[in-house]
């Protein structure tokens, strides 16, 4: 994980940078203007660095680094859901994972986490100024991991590129659709799911839920389960012993998944 392209740096807070390893002066978002080749190239992993007034401790960019310093601009998967959603799919090495849409790649770099050079891993996305920052998230992670996944991107709604996904693979193991109106999508690629495939639709409202519920249950896929996850987060009482945080507890998503069985 010495990867010679990137580094990550995290601050005391736990505020994490993804860093190029530029050789020239660049301005870094809340680490201001500096040389980054030159300051961090033969600093160890573990060992403290000062850039500007911060001192900085070098990590090794496992996957809750790059997630935490991701580039993003599209709406994203947090771990909580990512976790599951990997979990739930049986992802393995080798699977052949279809993902729309792209978005940031949050979710990619999940996947591409649990898949090996055996695997692929078809992104679909209509818009490309979304896809060019997942496919800088998704670079990282492949500059970053041993064996990564093949990786194949096609630009479209992925109702309309089915055609394409076809001259990349027959069928499925695992689907994730994280986009606004499911059923086309859900009809447009069901008929690819390998038996014992499963799908993963993303639904932050209920409307989406039940839509994609009821174009599961019209393409024969048996729903599996449906709900949401949540997740509290606990800390150290200023006056002794741990208990909930203050703070938001918020919503992200309804899950559904279903099998083709
Ligand atoms: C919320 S974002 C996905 C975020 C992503 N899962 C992540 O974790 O970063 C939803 C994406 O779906 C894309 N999208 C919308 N309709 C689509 C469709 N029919 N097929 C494929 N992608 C679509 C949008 O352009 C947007 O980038």
């Amino acid at each position: 994980m010495d990867n010679p392209n990137w580094a990550v740096v995290a601050e005391d807070s736990g505020r994490i940078h993804v860093v190029e390893l530029a050789d020239k002066p660049v301005k870094v978002k809340g680490l201001g203007v500096f040389n980054p080749s030159e300051t961090l190239q033969n600093v160890a992993m573990g060992a403290e660095v000062t850039i500007g007034q911060k001192l900085l401790k070098r990590l090794p960019p496992r996957l809750p680094e790059l997630n935490t310093g991701l580039m993003r601009r599209a709406q994203t998967i947090s771990p909580k859901d990512a976790g599951f959603i990997v979990s739930r799919l049986g992802l393995g090495g080798e699977d052949r994972v279809l993902e729309a849409g792209i978005g940031s790649g949050a979710l990619s770099i999940h996947i591409a986490r649990v898949l090996n050079s055996e695997g692929l891993h078809i992104t679909v996305e209509p818009r490309d100024e979304h896809a060019e920052v997942a496919f800088v998230n998704l670079r990282r992670a492949q500059e970053s991991w041993p064996s990564p996944p093949k990786h194949h991107h096609i630009s479209g709604l992925v109702e309309e590129v089915t055609d394409q996904i076809k001259n990349v693979t027959h069928e499925v193991d695992a689907i994730v659709l994280d986009l606004p109106d499911h059923p086309p999508a859900i009809h447009a690629v069901a008929p690819l799911m390998a038996v014992g495939a499963r799908l993963v639709c993303y639904c932050p409202v209920t409307q989406q839920l039940e839509r994609a519920w009821e174009a599961c249950e019209v393409e024969g896929l048996t729903v599996e389960w449906a709900g949401e996850l949540m997740q509290r987060e606990w800390g150290r009482a200023s006056k002794g012993g741990v208990r909930p945080v203050n703070g938001p507890f918020g919503h992200t998503a309804f899950l559904l998944v279903a099998q083709r069985q």
